[in-house]
């Protein structure tokens, strides 16, 4: 795992905040995705690229339309594009194609999180998974390749970007807590956090 602290200068975060709203205005906003078990999510999604990451009772997976609109995704911008692969590189990989990029939206409550996870509905699961922080800080929880392994916690805060590469590929990971008021980077506070992804 790559750890990056403020990676992003501020103006670079506010870059990324407005690049990621009008993603999401393209798609006609974020939404709240449900689980294969019925359960919502604690957080609002979308996404742009080739493909979208979606969840509802049928189960996890890539699609080409975006379901709530059935219409393709945002495409994804080229300064997206260009970031993701720089990042790649600093963990050797130079062929990284960032086919999709999920944006992922907490809102600043005791609510918000996301549930330990791995990330593996990608096609392909060797190339890095790059998530980038925006906004409030959070609790990152992250462990090994098994759900029951012990878990580690991290502070990600605004400009981080963390890389799961290699090892840590498909370590199980989860959004523990969001800290409201800990960046004034969001009107109403809150965190934004995007990830990239090589699906195929
Ligand atoms: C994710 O695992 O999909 C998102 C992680 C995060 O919000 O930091
Ligand atoms: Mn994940």
């Amino acid at each position: 795992m790559l750890h990056l602290q403020n990676y992003f200068t501020i103006a670079q975060q506010e870059e990324l905040l407005e690049l990621a709203r009008n993603i999401a205005a393209i798609n006609g906003g974020m939404t709240t995705p449900t689980m294969p078990n019925g359960a919502r999510y604690n957080c609002s999604q979308t996404s742009c690229g080739q493909v979208g990451w979606i969840s509802d009772r049928k189960g996890y997976r890539y699609s080409k339309l975006n379901p709530e609109s059935n219409k393709p995704f945002a495409a994804m911008p080229a300064e997206l594009t260009e970031i993701a692969r720089k990042l790649a590189i600093l963990v050797d990989e130079p062929d990284y194609q960032p086919e999709t990029c999920l944006i992922n939206f907490y809102a600043a409550s005791t609510k918000s999180r996301l549930g330990l996870h791995q990330d593996n509905t990608e096609h392909n699961l060797k190339p890095c998974i790059i998530s980038i922080s925006l906004g409030d800080d959070c609790i990152f929880s992250i462990g090994g390749n098994n759900r029951k392994d012990p878990t580690t916690e991290l502070i990600l805060r605004a400009g981080d970007a963390l890389i799961l590469h290699g090892k840590s590929r498909l370590a199980f990971h989860a959004v523990k807590k969001i800290l409201p008021g800990t960046s004034n980077l969001l009107k109403n506070h809150g965190r934004l956090n995007l990830t990239f992804r090589q699906v195929y």
